[in-house]
């Protein structure tokens, strides 16, 4: 390598550094949170009607322990300027080891450890002011997500293997780069859809395999394209395909949004997926060679890996940060995901607590 090609490598590995930010929990902390994991789970989990309080007071409670710097990092993240934020020296939840097959959605739903984690999930999202929360259109209306291979498609086939294989979190196939759906917008409400999650957090019950969860900020990959093809992908000359989590019946294809947009709050905003984006037959050369562009580039990006486990959680800023996965490869692996909406966002509201949005 060349002492140019070099420098750029540096330059564009610091410019992803200052994208991830880590919040290592002293001890102390780290208990203080379990407590309050341990109350949420108590009440029900992030879908009872007072767990939303509860979160907010474990949050101010924390932050009243954090030094200055971890307070920064999440005033940073909050303001939106981090792509990936990573908590790290959390408490165990349990140390019962996974079973040896996974046990069905419903079964892992109601499990202490599984409230205790999403409680957690809710608590670690309001410390950097982010409300849990779902979308009518899907996961049944639920704020907490797990993800795991209950559909097929992982390496190691599952009991009543389907033929076809859904493309989402509850089935094992890899996935490429996307943001979370919808993708109508991103920062405010639009034709009477509410944007798409400003935040997902997740943590891991079990990852026997120590699988890990890729995120790709933007910030760098726009960069590297350059303004002229940044400002094409702000046009309107997009397509994209209904997404295969969204209740029956619910939820549809679309047309004519953007990739990128600007806000006056957030400043830019973006929404892409690898796997259900395209270029619409009308757009120009130049959107087209912008698009070209972008999925190249993304393409070729080293993504940031990070390994789950109980003792860690990541929030992945959903406007600013893609994330993909490779297929799974141990079937017992479970991540609790919940969504997240930042101070920015206006969504369109269905019922404040638990918090229900229009998708
Ligand atoms: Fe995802």
């Amino acid at each position: 390598m060349t002492e140019a090609i070099k420098r750029r490598v540096r330059t564009v590995e610091s410019y992803v550094e200052q994208e991830v930010g880590t919040l290592s929990f002293t001890n102390a902390q780290s208990k203080l949170l379990h407590r309050f994991s341990e109350e949420l789970a108590a009440l029900g989990g992030p879908q009872s009607s007072s767990a939303n309080a509860k979160a907010c007071d474990g949050a101010t409670e924390l932050k009243r322990s954090f030094s200055d710097d971890q307070n920064a990092l999440l005033t940073a993240y909050s303001d939106g300027l981090v792509s990936l934020l990573i908590f790290d020296g959390l408490q165990r939840i349990t140390d019962a080891s996974p079973p040896a097959q996974l046990p069905d959605l419903a079964a892992l739903e109601e499990r202490h450890d599984v409230l205790c984690l999403a409680g957690r999930n809710q608590i670690l999202l309001k410390l950097v002011d982010n409300s849990a929360f779902a979308y009518d259109m899907d996961n049944e209306g639920k704020l907490v997500r797990l993800v795991a291979n209950f559909k097929g498609g992982g390496l190691t086939v599952i009991h009543d293997e389907p033929t076809i294989k859904e493309l989402s979190s509850h089935s094992g196939l890899a996935l490429g780069p996307h943001t979370e759906a919808p993708y109508w917008c991103a920062v405010n409400a639009e034709r009477g859809h509410s944007p798409s999650p400003s935040s997902l957090i997740l943590s891991a019950l079990w990852n026997p395999g120590l699988e890990p969860t890729l995120v790709i900020p933007l910030p760098p990959i726009l960069e590297k394209i350059g303004i002229t093809h940044s400002l094409a992908l702000t046009t309107p000359n997009f397509q994209f395909t209904r997404s295969d989590s969204f209740v029956d019946g619910k939820g549809e294809d679309g047309r004519n949004v953007s990739i990128l947009q600007f806000d006056e709050k957030v400043g830019w905003a973006a929404r892409f997926n690898s796997y259900r984006f395209s270029l619409q037959d009308n757009a120009s050369h130049l959107v087209a060679r912008a698009y070209a562009a972008l999925c190249q580039t993304i393409g070729e990006a080293n993504p940031v890996k990070f390994t789950l486990t109980q003792e860690s959680a990541m929030i992945i800023n959903n406007v600013r940060a893609l994330h993909c996965r490779d297929v799974i490869k141990d079937n017992r692996r479970v991540l609790v995901r919940i969504f997240g909406l930042s101070k920015f966002s206006s969504p369109i509201v269905i019922s404040e607590d638990p918090l229900l949005l229009r998708g």
